[in-house]
């Protein structure tokens, strides 16, 4: 996460700061990345992060919930335990800014949290995909990369990429 932080800072400064932002995190572990977009992006009162995870280790969400709490900004955090399947379909269409897929990492479940966030993404807002060269030594089922390529395929013409190295970043371009 940390050699991401230069190019968040370049192509998420459109929404730093800006009022009523709505970002979603699949995959929060125990915060790292949850408060850097806090202290950083979703810092207006009236912005909310969305954090989906199972926390499968009740000790990962004691620790996500302290790592919140005492970065004063838990009022900013809407946390829905559960696997990014079951909780995304729940959310409001084409109403997020900005999405972050860090969840699992096997290729289906990149591609569904891909094809689940891509409906949530307003027009214009940025989608994220972490870990796109993780483990080149994995079979490619278990890693992100054939799910990211698949999707970035699939989806020709109504994207822009706005980032692509270790991660990738896709603008949703206007219907
Ligand atoms: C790499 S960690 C996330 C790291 C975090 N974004 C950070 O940078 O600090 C991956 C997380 O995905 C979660 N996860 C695993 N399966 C998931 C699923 N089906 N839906 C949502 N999250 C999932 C794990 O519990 C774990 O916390």
């Amino acid at each position: 996460m940390s050699g991401q932080v230069k190019y968040w800072r370049q192509y998420l400064a459109k929404f730093a700061g800006r009022p009523d932002i709505r970002m979603l995190e699949i995959g929060s572990f125990e915060g790292r990345s949850t408060i850097w977009f806090l202290e950083n992006i979703v810092t207006h009162p009236t912005s909310r992060l969305v954090c989906v995870d199972p926390f499968f280790d009740p000790l990962q969400e004691v620790r996500f919930d302290h790592n919140v709490s005492v970065s004063g900004a838990a009022s900013r955090v809407d946390k829905r335990r559960g696997r990014s399947e079951e909780v995304v379909p729940e959310l409001e269409r084409g109403s997020y800014d900005l999405i972050y897929v860090d969840g699992c990492h096997d290729a289906p479940n990149v591609m569904l949290d891909a094809m689940l966030g891509w409906e949530l993404l307003k027009q214009r807002g940025i989608m994220i995909f972490d870990d796109y060269k993780w483990e080149a030594h994995l079979p490619a089922g278990h890693r992100p990369r054939l799910a990211i390529d698949l999707f970035l395929g699939s989806h020709s013409g109504r994207y822009d990429i706005v980032h692509q190295d270790y991660q990738v970043a896709i603008s949703k371009k206007p219907a």
